[in-house]
């Protein structure tokens, strides 16, 4: 949709916020769980350590921290906000959705709120659908969130996942420009891999009883080895097809901001695709695998310390369950 200079909508990112809780899970303490060392998964993963929520921590308030703190540095308030999509697989509750728990937290009373499930890659999924009401004139103001507290689903003494997931919320606000802010994406989904990554226990297939409890169903099961392979693809296909959607080359990247599952898989993607370990954003050794929250966590982070300035261009690519994955392209406006 064009406004009335006849320029067409854009929705850039207008501020960044995140939170991790301050507790801090280490791998000299997994190993004191189960049969691991720090020397395994720091060389398997790259993780040193990652952050757990406390008990009454739910996923909701971790992200309304981080929002608080993507309206500040946005210049906007609660009131401002069109819409909140949420993406998250470890929401508050089964219903109502967690958007609202952070709509009432934050106080943003004219928003209409959303959960958005696409697992590891539901920020960027939200992106889209936030960009493309910006586009059409739906909405003037979107917040974006990827929260979760994976620590609940996590089997502790599963080491093949235990070691990998990390809790933790990152928010952006979206609001309409005249100038490029997103400029193309590329998403994709494949639910005939779905029994690689799942929580099978729960929902309507298989309704919460003494059997799940017992037989462990409602923790996260993963073939980790066969993820791998389909995460580095995946993610490596997606992010030169959001690049030639936007008539642009690995070469006009400044910054590219992965999922942050394995550092092995990080650099794959940068073999794979030719770009430089130096330019990709990671934290995974502090933080772990957070899921949704993976991306707005690192990118805050990357912006308050000064890395990234106007005008860079950024990808994002994301994998996780379903499967889904996906790439985005941006320009950074502020
Ligand atoms: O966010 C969604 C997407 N998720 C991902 O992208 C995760 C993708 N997968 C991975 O990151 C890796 O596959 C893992 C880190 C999960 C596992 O690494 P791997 O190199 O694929 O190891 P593996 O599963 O093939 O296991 C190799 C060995 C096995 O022992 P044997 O059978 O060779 O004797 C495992 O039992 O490593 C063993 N192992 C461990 N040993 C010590 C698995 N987990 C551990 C552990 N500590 N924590």
């Amino acid at each position: 949709m064009s406004n009335i200079k006849g320029k067409k909508r854009s929705a850039c990112i207008a501020g960044t916020g995140s939170y991790l809780p301050e507790r801090v899970l280490t791998n000299d303490d997994l190993a004191k769980m189960v049969d691991t060392s720090d020397e395994w998964i720091k060389t398997r993963t790259g993780i040193c350590e990652r952050r757990m929520a406390r008990e009454d921590e739910a996923t909701s308030d971790m992200a309304a921290v981080a929002s608080r703190m993507a309206l500040e540095s946005a210049g906007v308030t609660a009131l401002d906000v069109d819409i909140i999509i949420l993406a998250t697989c470890t929401p508050d509750m089964v219903l109502p959705n967690t958007a609202c728990f952070v709509q009432e937290k934050i106080g943003a009373k004219k928003a209409f709120c959303m959960d958005i499930e696409a697992a590891c890659s539901g920020f960027v999924y939200g992106m889209e659908i936030a960009r493309n009401g910006i586009e059409a004139g739906a909405y003037d103001t979107a917040l974006v969130i990827g929260a979760e507290k994976l620590s609940c689903i996590v089997d502790w003494e599963d080491r093949g996942t235990c070691v990998l997931f990390g809790d933790g919320a990152g928010a952006v606000v979206l609001k309409a420009m005249d100038e490029p802010g997103i400029l193309a994406s590329a998403l994709g989904s494949d639910g005939s891999l779905a029994s690689l990554l799942n929580v099978p226990g729960g929902g309507s297939r298989c309704p919460a009883s003494e059997r799940t409890l017992n037989e462990k169903l409602h923790f996260l099961k993963m073939e980790g080895n066969q993820v791998f392979k389909h995460a580095v693809r995946c993610m490596s296909e997606a992010g030169k097809q959001a690049l030639e959607r936007a008539n642009l080359t690995m070469a006009d990247v400044n910054w590219v901001i992965p999922h942050q599952a394995n550092m092995r898989i990080i650099q794959a993607i940068s073999d794979k695709v030719g770009v430089s370990i130096d330019r990709f954003v990671i934290n995974l050794h502090k933080v772990g695998n957070i899921s949704a929250a993976s991306i707005p966590v690192a990118m805050d982070e990357a912006v308050r310390a000064g890395k990234i300035k106007k005008d860079d261009i950024l990808l994002f690519v994301v994998f996780g369950s379903g499967f889904t994955w996906g790439a985005s392209v941006l320009k950074w406006v502020l």
